[in-house]
């Protein structure tokens, strides 16, 4: 989907929609709309069929003219606009616009009366837009014949701003903001049998090249020369071989270096200590913390912040098997760490404590976040609006539930004391992998402290935001959302 900024007026050509934003009871027709559409408008006002409150959103049918429907979306009201409102309004718009069954849209854009906000709607409705429009489609054959109805895409929303509100600079940045997240929803989406970790090196390899990024994929015998004993571990029971990706993007005078680890379990069957079977399809989304850094650096390529930004993929897959590691079973950790695995199924933290360790040695950064779809206790404790974090560093972990604030990426974190942590040491090996049940989300995470040392380090559970997030403008009602690439985007670029 493209979307297009110009300064004139839509022209004869007709589109299957043209969509505006409305305050709430701030109904005024921005000037230059041509009749008939702002007959239709006026209609719809009058009669308060439409009235601009939030969520609202109105299809009108204009007698002629050049644009099939109008479609006038609620802001709600002026003094509580703010970006996040016109991105989920701008999503709404979008997520419609995609299932309308037209090829062409557009959107006026206009200083809603009264609003006041000085936001740069361009940005955020071209992100919103790019957003909601999203649609997974790969597996679904085209309904085409000539009996059946046509299936028209969006292919186009062209926004219209005869009053010069924004730039397309801005626009553009929306776009590409837009495009990582649903890069990242892509990768999530696909199946374990075709998002296996063979192919998530090769999409990490494909976006390396197109962003002029550099990217290594470390092969199953140099993790074993070097020691990567927990990743290995993880992927003993899986015929596909893990991979550790690894993506560098270097700003020309950096302001220092960031590690970003994502976790790649590519499926997660919970391995000896097999996870139940309902919903178990799901767990083709616990890559997902892997999928949120490779559209962050997809975009970062583009944005080139001012720090050294590195990307990490721990990439296995988690199956049963009968070389598959089992309860009890101790592995030497890159670290040096021993580690008693007594469930198989507390994995994630297993390949990210090894990719944490590698990428802080290798890399020494100033700073490092993982994303991680690490715990169903996250998602109890948060539900699917927040992620969820785990520091060392408070300071740091400031910078980055503000980069969530700005992007919508919403953090929220949770208790890092380190009394939480006494569970977690080892009977027989250093550590274990899991304590009690309780306060799960927490003492995941403080695993992998453990791997860490005292570099500046934010653990982001994204378990419960990942996929299955409702009624959010702009996310879809199904799948993956692409959470973390925006938040990961912005610290990078705010990076001082
Ligand atoms: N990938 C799961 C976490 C998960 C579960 C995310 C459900 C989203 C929805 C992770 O690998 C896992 O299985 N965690 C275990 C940890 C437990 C064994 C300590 C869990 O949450 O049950
Ligand atoms: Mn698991
Ligand atoms: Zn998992």
């Amino acid at each position: 989907m493209q979307i297009v900024h110009q300064t004139n007026l839509p022209g004869r050509k007709s589109l299957g929609c043209l969509t505006f934003f409305f305050v709430q009871d701030e109904l005024k027709l921005p000037p230059g709309v041509p009749e008939p559409l702002r007959d239709a408008m006026s209609r719809a006002f009058t009669l308060r069929v439409f009235t601009g409150k939030k969520d609202q959103s109105t299809v009108v049918l204009p007698a002629g003219g050049s644009a099939e429907r109008l479609m006038l979306v609620g802001l709600g009201e002026g003094k509580d606009l703010n970006r996040e409102l016109w991105r989920r309004a701008a999503g709404s718009a979008g997520k419609a616009l995609a299932s309308m069954n037209i090829a062409e849209a557009g959107v006026w854009l206009a200083s809603p009366p009264g609003g006041r906000s000085k936001s740069p709607q361009g940005e955020d409705i071209a992100e919103g837009i790019m957003l909601g429009s999203y649609t997974f489609t790969t597996y679904k054959e085209k309904k085409k014949g000539k009996d059946k109805e046509e299936e028209r895409e969006l292919k186009r929303v062209t926004l219209f701003d005869p009053r010069k509100i924004t730039t397309r600079d801005a626009v553009a940045k929306g776009v590409t903001r837009g495009e990582a997240v649903c890069l990242a929803r892509t990768l999530g989406n696909h199946p374990a049998n075709v998002m296996t970790p063979t192919r998530l090196a090769e999409e990490a390899r494909a976006i390396s090249k197109k962003r002029g990024l550099t990217c290594k994929v470390m092969e199953k015998k140099e993790m074993e020369a070097k020691g990567f004993g927990m990743l290995l571990g993880v992927s003993r029971g899986s015929r596909q071989p893990p991979k550790l990706i690894t993506m560098e993007y270097r700003a020309a005078k950096p302001k220092g270096t960031l590690v970003f680890v994502g976790k790649g379990i590519t499926f997660d069957s919970g391995g000896i200590s097999l996870k139940p079977g309902q919903a178990m399809d799901e767990m083709k989304f616990d890559m997902c913390g892997a999928a949120a850094v490779l559209g962050a650096m997809d975009a970062i390529g583009t944005i080139k912040p001012p720090v050294n930004v590195i990307g990490i993929v721990p990439a296995s897959e988690n199956l049963p098997d009968g070389e598959a590691t089992k309860p009890g079973d101790i592995h030497k950790s890159y670290s040096g760490m021993h580690v008693e695995i007594l469930n198989t199924d507390a994995e994630g933290r297993l390949v990210v404590g090894d990719a944490l360790a590698y990428g802080i040695e290798r890399f020494k950064p100033d700073a490092v976040v993982d994303l991680a779809t690490l715990t169903g206790a996250c998602v109890i404790a948060l539900g699917h609006y927040a992620t969820g974090a785990i520091t060392n560093n408070e300071a740091f972990q400031k910078n980055v539930v503000s980069a969530g604030e700005q992007s919508g990426d919403i953090v929220w974190p949770l208790p890092s004391f380190s009394e939480y942590e006494e569970g977690l040491k080892g009977k027989y090996g250093d550590l274990q992998n899991i304590a009690s049940r309780d306060g799960g989300a927490i003492t995941g995470g403080l695993f992998l402290k453990n791997f860490v040392g005292d570099v500046p380090w934010v653990h982001l559970d994204i378990a419960g935001t990942a996929w299955g997030v409702k009624r959010i403008g702009y996310i879809p009602n199904e799948g993956a959302t692409g959470v973390g690439v925006r938040l990961l985007m912005d610290l990078a670029s705010s990076w001082r």
